[in-house]
């Protein structure tokens, strides 16, 4: 039994996800999840909110609330959105948790022992009127390069020229609007990771499996410019893990915290404490998966994230582990994706345009997003979501397919032999047919599960689905049953059977549709079929089951133009 340890990266706290971030990271991890768990193995599957930053403080400020209470808040917002998806999360932790804190802490004492942090006095802009540090991009003014007057301080969004916030023309707060701006001198530290360069250079490159998308974008940070640059790790916030060695004060630093992108990636191993502490286990419980002296050496690590991301799971977090110097667990696979792009356009939080995932769960159970987002997994380049494929996916694959197949056996087992799974009879040459393509089938689905390769993996599982409707239309037990019911019960035997290999064999993408097909054929028997034949005589003779409800409901014409004007706006 292997012991695989899943991330995905964790979602910033202020604001509902859309649902190109959830295809992005969460889905195909939980995806990944479910389906190890089928094949036996160990799973820990660990994810959170990313709390931290001046984001969450002016979403909190917007919101009216004190930022702990509004991060309280959208953390149980999140949470129940994840419930909603059936995302099978073993943790869904806090970043801002006490875990968090200490093991934050420790970090940063144990690099600033092997030496690698700097600490640096810099300038900074300072408004008065917020009484804050403002950071780059919260400073807004004219642009020196095009006149743009809505430049921002780390760019020129109308021109692109990169800028310095000093470069601005009139600058003035963009929280408050203030000009009563000052530039003053703050203290932080600096993770001199330009001294790690070539351990990250030579891990990486001895990742030989890992997608292109992922290590074409971590050796470009690696290589191009200057190349990896020394990374500032705290801001002047009053929201964040205050900045400590461990348990100590650290002297010059008080009131400062550290910047968001470092404690972040750290919330994936205090969520596992948070996993154990919840369930009143003992240390040695979660660093059995994170300690490679306590047992995780034999632990393989996956990681999902969106393209965005990789930088910081390729070099800043390895940074701080291997810079640590002690024996923490670094990822194995990192599994990076591209963008989904809504309806001609980007999904846009800060717009409010494309489909939250709130608002997907109020139209439609999850099982029909979770299907048409993962068979169109941006992989290999960017995807589009667009109402059209969404309907044609939904109503082929799920419902004229998986679902016509389910309704049509048990529908015609209860009309000629009652709610049980008929005796008698035997097969012949296509059912060996059958059998044999299932099998071929099942073994390319699950080489495309292994690999993560999702679009590929979907197609396969949708094949599979074909061919028992290829078999049931070719057999045609309605027209058998005329001159041979026991030959119709028996190809009726097996389609009932289907069901239930159908069941496990796609519960990792359609987990309620999965369960609902289980509860119809009456059993709890979820072993997969690695042994086709033998799955496929699981269920006893005269085993009673029910007919379920319709499992997949067409989307109308209708439904879709309604949707479609629904959401061709943007949300406030
Ligand atoms: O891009 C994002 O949504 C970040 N909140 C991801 C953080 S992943 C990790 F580092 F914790
Ligand atoms: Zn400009």
């Amino acid at each position: 039994m292997a012991r695989i340890l899943i991330t995905s990266a964790i979602p910033y706290i202020n604001g509902i996800k859309h649902l190109g971030n959830l295809v992005g990271s969460q889905l195909p991890a939980d995806l990944y999840a479910r389906y190890c768990r089928a094949m036996g193995d160990e799973v820990l599957f660990l994810c959170a909110t990313d709390e931290h930053g001046t984001p969450a403080e002016l979403a909190a400020a917007k919101a009216g609330e004190a930022v702990a209470d509004y991060c309280a808040r959208m953390w149980q917002v999140q949470k129940d959105l994840a419930d909603g998806f059936r995302l099978s999360f073993d943790m869904y932790g806090r970043s801002s948790s006490p875990q968090n804190h200490a093991l934050t802490q420790h970090f940063a004492g144990r690099l600033a022992e092997a030496g690698l942090i700097e600490e640096v006095i810099e300038s900074q802009v300072y408004s008065n009127a917020d009484g804050r540090f403002l950071p780059d991009r919260y400073i807004e003014g004219t642009c020196p390069n095009c006149a743009y007057d809505k430049a921002r301080g780390d760019q020129c969004e109308n021109c692109t020229k990169q800028l310095d916030p000093t470069d601005l023309i009139e600058p003035r707060s963009a929280i408050s609007g203030s000009t009563d701006l000052e530039v003053r001198e703050t203290r932080h530290l600096y993770l001199r990771q330009r001294s790690l360069r070539d351990q990250l250079a030579d891990w990486i490159e001895s990742k030989k499996d890992w997608p292109i998308l992922t290590t074409s974008i971590a050796k470009k940070w690696l290589n191009d410019g200057d190349g990896l640059q020394d990374r500032g790790i705290t801001r002047d916030l009053d929201w964040g893990i205050p900045v400590k060695k461990g348990p100590e004060d650290w002297p010059g630093m008080e009131g400062k915290v550290f910047y968001v992108w470092f404690d972040a990636p750290i919330e994936y191993i205090a969520s596992a404490k948070e996993w154990s502490d919840a369930r009143g286990g003992d240390d040695a419980e979660w660093e059995r998966w994170w300690r490679t002296d306590k047992g995780a050496d034999d632990v393989k690590y996956v990681q999902f994230m969106g393209k965005d991301n990789v930088p910081f799971h390729t070099l800043s977090f390895p940074a701080t582990i291997i810079g640590s110097g002690e024996p923490w667990k670094l990822v194995d696979y990192i599994k990076s994706f591209n963008y989904l792009n809504y309806d001609g356009g980007q999904f846009s939080t800060s717009q409010g345009r494309g489909v939250f995932m709130d608002q997907a769960l109020d139209i439609l159970p999850a099982d029909y997003w979770r299907w048409w987002l993962l068979s169109h997994a941006p992989e290999n380049s960017d995807s589009e979501f667009t109402w059209d494929n969404f309907q044609t996916s939904v109503n082929k694959d799920l419902a004229d397919v998986l679902g016509n197949f389910v309704s049509r056996v048990t529908k015609f087992c209860r009309s000629k032999f009652g709610e049980e799974v008929p005796t008698g009879g035997s097969w012949g040459a296509d059912e060996d047919a059958l059998i044999a393509k299932l099998d071929t089938g099942l073994k390319a689905y699950q080489r495309d599960m292994e690999a993560i390769e999702i679009r590929k993996a979907s197609n396969e599982l949708r094949a599979l689905w074909v061919a028992g409707n290829e078999y049931l239309q070719n057999a045609a037990p309605w027209s058998v049953f005329k001159e041979d019911p026991e030959k119709a019960g028996a190809q009726i035997r097996l389609a009932l059977n289907l069901i239930r290999v159908y069941a496990v064999i796609s519960a990792p993408f359609i987990p309620d549709a999965a369960a609902k097909m289980l509860s119809a054929m009456n059993t709890l028997d979820t072993e997969w079929p690695n042994d086709m034949k033998a799955a496929l005589t699981a269920l006893p003779d005269a085993h009673a089951f029910s007919v379920p409800d319709v499992l997949f409901a067409k989307i109308s014409d209708e439904d879709r133009e309604t949707w479609e004007t629904k959401f061709s706006g943007t949300r406030d």
